[in-house]
């Protein structure tokens, strides 16, 4: 659960009582938790008990309270895409009934409806016995079930009403439990569960001197991204990073390097153990031959640096790599370059290589965004709108997961 970004949609159920302690229990095991609240939920539970357990603010109307200057007008869209898993409980049968129409009338609702493919959606109808069992409840659950959603039966006991019967909403624990099952299953589910995966990421520094180096725009986002989303599949996954600004995705072990020299030397450390071996850094291709010692001085007219070639990881591991092993690396290039993407597929002995290319605004080094094209060791490719690097990521591990199945790795 740890890291875990979840978010709990809340409706107009007694039940709603029991949200504080699950929002607690959750951020007890790590995860980061935010609530999604119904209209009619916040007159069973109150805003700030929710805010303040879960210390994020509440989502609850679908417009924003001011239309200044300043607005995130994609704040509606936005909870989607960065939930790893949406609970909803207490789910009424008002709810039920919005989710399975597909309306898009409050949070809870957009969130809903913009939850990424793949992520785990558990609900837990909680209400009087005889609407649980009325033909339109059951017709609503089994339209979302046939979605993917995982509706959780409510339990049989005393309800709310006094009333024996089914309806009762289960415990906070039961809820944590089932959540961790069904973020575990999904992980379970991907051919990269239980597989050791390198991924690096980042610049390389090459030293000119004691001060000064040689480096690039690369702010490691696409490479952190991936090994986020390759955790997430159940990999054990090793980044290998050189200087950056981010801070270690959770379950992941993250080696530090400086130069492209230890960049390689650390991944060769890896090449006979790893299932998959992805390079997202941006390495230098060349260091300076001598870099100096201490700080050089400015008293010459012209200096020349010479440089020499560094080593080619990702061409390395291709090239001792086994049958079961994947390579799948990135060409950055002029958004001309896909030939040149092709021929280092081809060169490298990659099996997936993704071609991208920079504007510095949409794509490329330092920005939260990229637009891939995927080539595959088939010559097919596959190209991807621009997407968050979070999504493009998602769609890379994708690739290599039906990569893994078609060889039966
Ligand atoms: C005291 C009271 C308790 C309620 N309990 C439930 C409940 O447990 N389950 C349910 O589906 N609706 C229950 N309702 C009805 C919902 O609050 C109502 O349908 C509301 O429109 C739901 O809105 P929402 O789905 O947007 O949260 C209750 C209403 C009242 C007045």
């Amino acid at each position: 659960m740890r890291g875990k970004k979840i978010i709990i949609g809340v409706c107009g159920g007694i039940a709603a009582y029991k949200i504080p302690q699950l929002v607690r229990l959750l951020k007890k095991r790590g995860a980061c938790v935010r609530v999604a609240l119904t209209d009619a939920g916040a007159r069973f539970v109150s805003e700030l008990t929710l805010a303040t357990v879960s210390e994020e603010p509440l989502y609850r109307n679908i417009f924003p309270p001011t239309e200044s200057e300043g607005v995130d007008y994609t704040r509606h869209i936005s909870l989607g895409e960065w939930a790893d898993a949406l609970v909803i409980a207490p789910a009424t049968a008002n709810t039920l009934a919005r989710l399975s129409a597909g309306l898009c009338d409050d949070m809870l609702a957009a969130i809903f409806l913009t939850l990424r493919p793949g992520k785990p959606v558990l609900i837990f109808p909680a209400m009087d016995g005889q609407m649980f069992l009325s033909p339109s409840v059951q017709r609503n659950i089994a339209t979302l079930a046939a979605q993917g959603c995982s509706i959780v039966t409510p339990e049989s006991g005393e309800l709310a009403s006094g009333i024996c019967g089914i309806g009762r909403m289960p415990e906070p624990e039961t809820l944590v439990a089932a959540l961790e099952e069904a973020l575990h299953e999904r992980a379970l589910s991907s051919p990269l569960y239980g597989k050791k995966v390198v991924v690096t990421a980042g610049p390389t520094r090459e030293k000119i001197d004691g001060v000064r180096f040689i480096s690039n725009y690369s702010s490691g986002k696409m490479g952190f991204a991936i090994a986020r989303a390759a955790v997430e599949r159940g990999a054990l996954v090793t980044l290998i990073t050189g200087p950056v600004h981010l801070s270690t995705p959770p379950g992941v072990e993250r080696v530090d390097v400086e130069s492209t020299a230890e960049m390689n030397a650390a991944a060769e450390g890896f090449f006979g153990s790893c299932d998959l071996f992805i390079g997202a850094a941006a390495v230098s291709d060349y260091r300076p031959a001598a870099p100096y010692e201490g700080k050089m001085k400015k008293d010459d007219e012209h200096i020349e640096l010479r440089l020499v070639k560094n080593p080619d990881i990702l061409a390395g591991f291709g090239r001792q790599k086994s049958a079961s092993q994947l390579a799948v690396g990135f060409a950055l290039e002029t958004r001309t370059g896909l030939e040149s993407a092709r021929k280092k597929l081809t060169e490298k002995n990659l099996d997936l290589i993704a071609f991208n290319f920079f504007d510095r605004k949409t794509c490329g080094f330092d920005v939260d965004t990229n637009i891939l094209t995927l080539i595959g060791s088939d010559g097919v490719a596959t190209e991807l709108p621009q997407l968050t690097k979070d999504e493009a990521a998602g769609k890379l591990l994708d690739a290599i997961e039906q990569r893994c199945l078609n060889n039966g790795l």
